[in-house]
């Protein structure tokens, strides 16, 4: 019976160890630290944790050898009645002490390093929470995207957070800890991406019916590709000379859409959704749900409260002919 148990747990715990340090089926998993932040906090985690293993299995230990060692025979006598010995005392008082002040001695440090304002050369990037999606600004370059976090590998990153409605929490855990986002006050979070790749993540603080639908992705590229990714989006919008494209973009001014969004270089200056100058360059929509595609473009402007409860874009009552020149003109916006 014991025997089984202990194999029971020894199963269990090598499932643990496979399911967490596959971070290519799990991507969205702590363990898995691509940036000096979250390296730091893996650190610190693993020594924690391999100090109460060691000190877990030496207390088991003597806790069964004595067990056995002094167990009950026939015919014992009750054994001595003693209470306080200095000795002991000391030793039980002062290595718990030891022990804890030594993860103060080695914590302390990675809270000042991290918690600090960020190295003057970092780069900005305003984060902002919407319900239920995320603003990303790069306020040196002028730019303004949703839902994916262009940061070049290697340069810090200073990520200024705050909030347009109710508390959101942005947390990629690839890069590190998580951090609120709260309307009408900054917080701050900064680290450096040490690994080129894209890396999700999900907000953490519950802010609604679609919390659980409000994704977001940090796209860490090299300079070279960041460069070339920031010069695209600082580019003005190339209207579409296609005609049904054409057809979308004058309904996107007069169907309410304007009313809403962004783009860049047209009358469309609404602030309330993400801004769509160059939608068709981002890899996901809707909160970073769906893949950038027609089929979902189409499914999510037909009825976005259904697809995504709570969504603030209502539903337009749009017929099929004003989807498909819509979708058309969305996916010319590159
Ligand atoms: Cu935003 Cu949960």
């Amino acid at each position: 019976m014991g025997r089984c148990a202990a194999m029971l747990a020894l199963g269990g715990l090598s499932l643990l160890v496979a399911a967490c340090s596959n971070a290519a089926t799990t991507p969205q998993q702590a363990f898995n630290a691509q940036s000096d932040y979250a390296i730091a906090g893996d650190n610190l985690f693993s020594l924690i944790i391999w100090m109460g293993v060691i000190i877990g299995v030496i207390v088991e230990a003597v806790l069964i050898w004595a067990a056995i060692h002094y167990r009950r025979r026939p015919g014992d006598r009750l054994p001595p009645q003693i209470h306080g010995n200095t000795i002991i005392e000391i030793i039980w008082t002062t290595g718990p002490v030891i022990v804890v002040g030594y993860i103060l001695f080695v914590t302390l440090p990675v809270i000042f390093r991290t918690q600090a304002p960020a190295p003057p050369a970092s780069m900005n990037v305003e984060v902002i929470g919407h319900q239920f999606w995320w603003e990303f600004q790069y306020p040196d370059a002028n730019v303004v995207t949703s839902n994916e976090l262009h940061l070049p590998v290697g340069k810090t990153a200073n990520l200024i957070l705050h909030s347009d409605d109710v508390i959101h929490s942005f947390w990629i855990p690839a890069l590190g800890g998580k951090r609120d986002a709260f309307p009408g006050h900054t917080n701050f979070i900064w680290m450096t991406p040490n690994t080129t790749g894209e890396f999700p993540g999900q907000c953490y603080q519950l802010c609604g019916y679609s919390h659980g639908n409000m994704r977001e992705r940090a796209i860490i590229q090299s300079p070279a590709d960041f460069q070339t990714w920031l010069t695209s989006q600082q580019a003005p919008v190339v209207q579409p000379t296609d005609p049904v494209a054409v057809e979308g973009g004058q309904l996107l001014q007069t169907r309410g859409c304007a009313a809403c969004h962004t783009i860049n270089g047209t009358p469309a200056q609404g602030k309330v959704g993400p801004n769509l100058t160059h939608v068709a360059s981002r890899g996901t929509i809707a909160g970073s749900i769906f893949d950038n595609n027609a089929q979902n473009l189409r499914t999510w402007l037909k009825d976005p409260p259904a697809v995504k409860p709570g969504s603030i874009m209502p539903n337009l009552g749009l017929n099929d002919h004003e989807l498909d020149v819509l979708v058309a003109y969305l996916q010319s916006l590159k």
